[in-house]
């Protein structure tokens, strides 16, 4: 029985799910609309959440798949769920914004849309909105029930990471090292917490010195926000320096200069045809633009899950009961394949 079990659920992990442009237009046409509406209305006094919410999508694709499972408040087996990991724990931000446009979503067409997708969206709105490029998004899957911290630690990239480790980790998720020089512009938006990068201002791969490829003028200016101490490591810095609110290149232009925050974006540099890709981004901003709407709609088809291997959440932080909460597009899906473990905490 238990053979037949694994048999049948890794054959479903090789079952490629598809998502469409435009699949809830007819059973649910508010949906893209409300997510643009509360992107809108937060970004208006909190701008930042944008950054939040487009990191919230990158590590929610890393870690099975693009199916919503970092917003999950626990996991299956009462261990901690993705975002108590390292990469996320006290970092991880733009959970409210999901909540809210769920709540908008239900009250009109209840168990319709994934969380999944909300969040795809609403990582497509934040971009826009911060005056990057707009796509369009495809849509059309399914939330997962399974999130573990453990995971999200052995597939999220850490900003140490050198570049073979960069590589090896997106090929990992069907990324490229085009798609990982691209993708990284994502840090032209938001902030980074000294931790993350101090390792650079002051003992940089255990020489007791500053990384040298650090520009050293912005490597003073750094020491003095992020002292060598323990409260400093909470304070935080624009990633793209001078310009953390508008999604620009000037990413590619900084990390040229010597500007470049954390080691992994320093890292990107090491690679001529890498290199040479940002310089042609730094040069042509449509040009940066268009790959990364590319880019982006590549990462949101990683490990997206179907009516079977999923379900549609009807709150976002935490999974449906049992018998309850199925798409009503379904009326009657197949038993899910996680039946046989625990119940859900309740709620
Ligand atoms: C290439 C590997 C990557 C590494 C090692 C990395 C690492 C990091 C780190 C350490 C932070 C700072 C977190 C904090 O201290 O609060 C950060 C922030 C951020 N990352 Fe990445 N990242 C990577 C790729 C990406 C990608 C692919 C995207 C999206 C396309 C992305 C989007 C962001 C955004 C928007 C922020 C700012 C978040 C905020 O202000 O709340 N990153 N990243
Ligand atoms: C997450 O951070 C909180 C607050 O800093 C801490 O109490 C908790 O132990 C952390 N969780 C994990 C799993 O590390
Ligand atoms: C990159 O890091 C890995 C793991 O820490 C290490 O094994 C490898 O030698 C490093 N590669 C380079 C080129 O430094
Ligand atoms: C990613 O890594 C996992 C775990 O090591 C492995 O099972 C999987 O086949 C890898 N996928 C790709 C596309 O390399
Ligand atoms: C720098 O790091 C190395 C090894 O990681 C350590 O041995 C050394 O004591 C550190 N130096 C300073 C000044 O902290």
């Amino acid at each position: 029985m238990i053979v037949v079990i694994l048999t049948a659920s890794l054959e479903l992990g090789v079952v490629q799910s598809s998502t469409v442009v435009g699949y809830y237009s007819h059973s649910c046409p508010a949906a893209e609309k409300i997510v643009s509406q509360v992107v809108a209305e937060q970004f208006a006094t909190r701008p930042l959440v944008a950054a939040g919410i487009l990191r919230l999508y990158f590590h929610d694709c890393f870690v099975e798949g693009c199916d919503g499972s970092i917003l999950l408040d626990a996991s299956p087996d009462g261990t901690p769920p993705e975002k108590r990991s390292l990469a996320n724990n006290n970092t991880a931000t733009g959970f409210e914004l999901v909540d809210a446009a769920k709540r908008r979503i239900e009250a009109v067409c209840p168990g319709t849309v994934s969380c999944a997708d909300i969040l795809a969206l609403a990582a497509r709105d934040s971009v826009a909105i911060s005056g990057g490029p707009r796509w369009e998004e495809p849509t059309g899957r399914y939330d997962g029930r399974v999130s573990l911290a453990s995971n999200a630690d052995g597939s999220i990239p850490g900003p140490s990471f050198n570049l073979t480790r960069l590589i090896h980790s997106f090929a990992n998720k069907t990324l490229d090292s085009r798609d990982l020089v691209t993708l990284s512009g994502g840090h032209t938006i938001g902030r980074s917490h000294c931790a993350n990068f101090q390792i650079r201002l002051y003992n940089s791969s255990g020489t007791g010195l500053p990384d040298p490829a650090l520009n050293p003028a912005y490597a003073t200016a750094l020491r003095r926000i992020c002292p060598n101490t323990s409260p400093a490591r909470r304070a935080t810095l624009s990633l793209d320096r001078g310009s953390e609110i508008p999604f620009d290149n000037s990413y590619f232009v900084q990390l040229l200069a010597g500007n470049g925050l954390l080691r992994s974006d320093e890292e990107l540099l090491l690679d001529g045809s890498m290199r040479g890709l940002i310089s042609a981004f730094a040069a042509n901003q449509r040009l940066f633009f268009r790959e990364f709407a590319k880019a982006m709609v590549k990462l949101g088809g990683i490990g997206v899950k179907d009516s079977i291997q999923g379900e549609i959440r009807l709150h976002c932080r935490r999974v449906n009961r049992r018998n309850s909460g199925s798409s009503p597009r379904v009326p009657t899906p197949p038993p899910p394949i996680m039946r046989s473990r625990a119940p859900p905490p309740p709620y």
